[in-house]
């Protein structure tokens, strides 16, 4: 690392400058979501570099924790997601009415709501999956944005994925919960609890969001592929944390809500394939990364595994492609927060790769904080000494010349 950039690192602790801020307060911990910014970090940049009404840019938005914030600090935010679960879920957690419906449910008669996705049936006993089909049925004649989260919630809770990792996976331990709920009977009455009581956090969460909103819009647009997409216009901020190297699979971990949302197998494979680091080599724009240490750490890990090399290739090309072409329509600051992920045991220094590609892109680094907590809750109740081999992560930022 050169000693400029040495000399503009600042530690921090986020948490410890919002000390009355939780990492789920207001809307934040609706519903979960893997990888998710701690809101601390969102609100240091807002308060630091941006203004009341400017508008910041979120390509790789996940559950929005950048559109919450804006709204709680009167900004604009544009949030975008591979992930169509984007919008229902900031549709929900900057829902701004008072009225949530408390007795939704009645399955008499109720519709049936089969979602297209050929393998649901592999995640449900039969007895719960027709109880689901039936309130989905009712959700569907009449929709309201905190009802669907807290069905979201029902759907996870009573099938075979583990409710406690991310992407769906069928434990024994779930196996053996989903067999006692089972042999207790009467399945409705049951179901019906959860859905209440996830329906009451939902709306507890829901109106200490309103407590704190100030104003300001905030647009949702899931199903993008940020790495072929073109920004239509000017926007103050952008500001973002990435997916990892070797990174997660949203849209794996998604299945179960991207069905009962009406997506079929091919819409969800097609989403899938898009996925970075992941996908094939062909749907990236080629661009010439301008950096010495991405070209010294390719080296060391095409010695060490020549195959990891081109998911590094990939995950550099997709995400420098994507900083680099909404760069051009950012006025003022860039935020990355990003963690030393490794690729195959090595680990390279994502934020000095992305600032030596934008600074060869009309950006000037200001700082990087590094953040001095170096553990992050990636997943609900796992908590990471090192999650992914991250050891610290840190927020750089970056501001056009113009
Ligand atoms: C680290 S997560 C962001 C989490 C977010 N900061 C939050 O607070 O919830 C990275 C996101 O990148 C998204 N992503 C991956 N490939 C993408 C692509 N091709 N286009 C758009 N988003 C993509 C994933 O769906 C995931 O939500």
């Amino acid at each position: 690392m050169s000693n400029v950039t040495l000399e503009k690192r600042v530690v921090i602790s986020f948490r410890d400058i919002y000390p009355r801020l939780t990492t789920t307060y207001a809307s934040h911990g609706m519903y979960y979501y893997p990888a998710r910014f701690i809101p601390q970090v969102v609100r240091f940049f807002i308060d630091k570099y941006t203004k009341e009404q400017e508008w910041i840019i979120d390509p790789f938005a996940g559950s929005g924790t950048v559109g919450v914030e804006a709204l709680m600090t009167n900004r604009n935010a544009i949030c975008i997601d591979l992930n169509p679960v984007i919008e229902p879920l900031l549709k929900a957690k900057t829902y701004l009415p008072d009225w949530c419906p408390d007795r939704y449910f009645n399955l008499k008669d109720a519709p049936i709501y089969k979602p297209k996705w050929s393998r649901i049936k592999d995640w449900y006993p039969q007895e719960f999956l027709e109880i689901l089909e039936k309130m989905w049925g009712v959700y569907y004649e009449n929709p309201h944005p905190l009802v669907l989260i807290a069905l979201f919630k029902v759907s996870r809770r009573f099938s075979f994925a583990d409710d406690q990792v991310p992407k769906i996976f069928r434990s024994k331990k779930k196996k053996s919960e989903i067999e006692e709920m089972l042999k207790k009977g009467n399945y409705e009455k049951m179901i019906l609890e959860f859905f209440e009581k996830a329906l009451k956090d939902v709306y507890k969460a829901s109106m200490e969001f309103k407590r704190y909103y100030r104003g300001g819009t905030c647009i949702a647009k899931g199903g993008i592929d940020i790495v072929n997409y073109e920004l239509d216009r000017e926007v103050n901020h952008l500001l973002t944390s990435p997916p990892y190297g070797m990174a997660h699979e949203y849209i794996r971990s998604f299945k179960l809500e991207l069905a009962w949302l009406g997506y079929d197998d091919k819409q969800i494979r097609n989403l899938g394939k898009l996925e970075i680091p992941y996908r094939p080599e062909e749907t990236i724009p080629k661009i010439d990364i301008q950096s010495d240490t991405y070209e010294k750490f390719y080296k060391r890990i095409e010695e060490k595994n020549p195959k990891i090399v081109k998911v590094y290739e990939k995950y550099f090309t997709s995400v420098l492609g994507v900083f680099e072409r909404l760069g051009k329509r950012i006025i003022d600051y860039i935020g990355i927060f990003v963690g030393n992920a490794s690729f195959s045991g090595i680990s390279p220094p994502y934020d000095q790769i992305f600032i030596e590609h934008l600074e060869n892109c009309g950006f000037e680094h200001i700082t990087t904080y590094v953040d001095v907590i170096k553990s992050r809750k990636l997943f609900r109740k796992r908590k990471n000494a090192s999650p992914n081999g991250i050891e610290t992560e840190s927020l750089v930022i970056l501001k056009a010349k113009r």
